[in-house]
């Protein structure tokens, strides 16, 4: 361990640290720190290892909520973004004392998710800097009672996978998320909605701004007519058949309505049977630029860490994405989405 620039002078540590990295993390990182390195002091070992390192540099901030917003600090992160950095937005929640707001440090795991991400991807630019997109994750749930609905089984582990992946590629992360209980993803705004009706408002007024949206979650098509105000009691007649209605379609509508000129519009479909044909069907009926195909049920897609996809370009492509890591399956489709964004 190095702490600072005068011990095994011989060694020069304060050089030889950043050229030997392979990935600089700075965790916590104060509002001084990222300071001092946009403007490029390199008076203790830790700026002059940032400033001597040619490999990635992910910066986690942490401080309190005035200073996280103040535009001084937002000025040094545009700077430290453009050279090239990795700087994740802290998360929300308890600060030091009694305060709470944006400011808190992410996760160390979720931290270590995207130090990973970064080092697999190695010398490879970030090529959704200055972008912001939107994903969707988990399942909706529509109400029967208070304490009873219609759900589906998705974790949102695919959809936190592809967050994950877009933050260590530059973006600005929005994050709609349907009862998800997984840690949120270092860097990315996390939007709670539970239901179809929820998530619907929570996607329009976020993709006004992105530049790509994917829809990863299992949204439901139907929802109960009516919601009971009180439990349904068990009685001795036979149960009342429950009468459902449509949901809106959000990815066909936000495919047809396009909020923002040149936005990539992508869909998945989770299918269990002539996965493919009913895929194709699906591209067509959504409107969408791609489609990612996959089957489920049978320990397939909902839950588990690896998938495999196919990916259906509405120009008529096809990429088979064998199985593999949900973060793998991610990459993937960003791929493809970097693919047809506007220059
Ligand atoms: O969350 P995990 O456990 O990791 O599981 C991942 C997954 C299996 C949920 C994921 O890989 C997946 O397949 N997501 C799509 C689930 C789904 O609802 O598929 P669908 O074929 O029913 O819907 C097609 C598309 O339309 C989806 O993009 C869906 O978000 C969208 N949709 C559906 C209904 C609706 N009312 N509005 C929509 O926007």
């Amino acid at each position: 361990m190095q702490t600072d620039v005068w011990s095994d002078v011989h060694e020069v540590p304060h050089v030889r640290l950043g050229q030997s990295a392979d990935l600089v993390v700075v965790a916590p990182a104060t509002a001084d720190l990222l300071a001092r390195a946009a403007i490029g002091r390199s008076d203790d070992l830790l700026t002059a290892t940032l400033l001597t390192a040619r490999c990635p540099v992910l910066y986690a901030p942490a401080m309190h909520t005035e200073m996280w917003e103040h535009p001084a600090t937002q000025a040094n992160i545009e700077t430290l973004r453009g050279r090239g950095a990795v700087v994740l937005d802290p998360a929300v929640g308890r600060l030091t004392g009694a305060d709470s707001g944006p400011g808190r440090l992410p996760e160390p795991a979720e931290i270590f998710a995207v130090a990973r991400t970064l080092l697999d991807r190695g010398a490879l630019p970030l090529d959704l800097a200055g972008r912001h997109v939107l994903v969707t994750a988990g399942g909706t749930r529509e109400p029967l009672d208070p304490v009873r609905f219609l759900g589906n089984r998705s974790s949102g582990r695919q959809g936190y996978a592809l967050a994950r992946a877009a933050i260590a590629r530059g973006a600005e992360v929005t994050v709609v998320a349907a009862n998800v209980a997984l840690p949120d993803p270092a860097g990315a705004k996390v939007i709670r909605v539970g239901t179809a009706g929820e998530m619907r408002d929570a996607v329009r007024a976020a993709a006004i701004s992105a530049d790509a949206v994917i829809m990863v979650a299992a949204v439901a098509d139907f929802r109960p007519a009516t919601a009971s105000q009180t439990k349904i009691k068990k009685t001795g007649a036979d149960p009342e058949p429950i009468a459902l209605v449509r949901n809106p379609d959000i990815l066909a509508e936000l495919a047809h309505d396009r909020p923002r000129p040149g936005q990539v519009v992508v869909g998945f479909a989770a299918e269990t049977d002539d996965v493919l044909a009913n895929g194709r069907a699906k591209l067509a009926a959504k409107g969408a630029d791609l489609l990612v195909v996959n089957e489920v049920g049978d320990g397939r897609g909902f839950g588990t860490t690896d998938n495999a996809a196919t990916l259906l370009g509405a120009d008529g492509s096809v990429v088979d994405v064998p199985m593999g890591s949900k973060d793998r399956l991610a990459d993937a489709i960003w791929d493809a989405v970097v693919a047809r964004l506007p220059r």
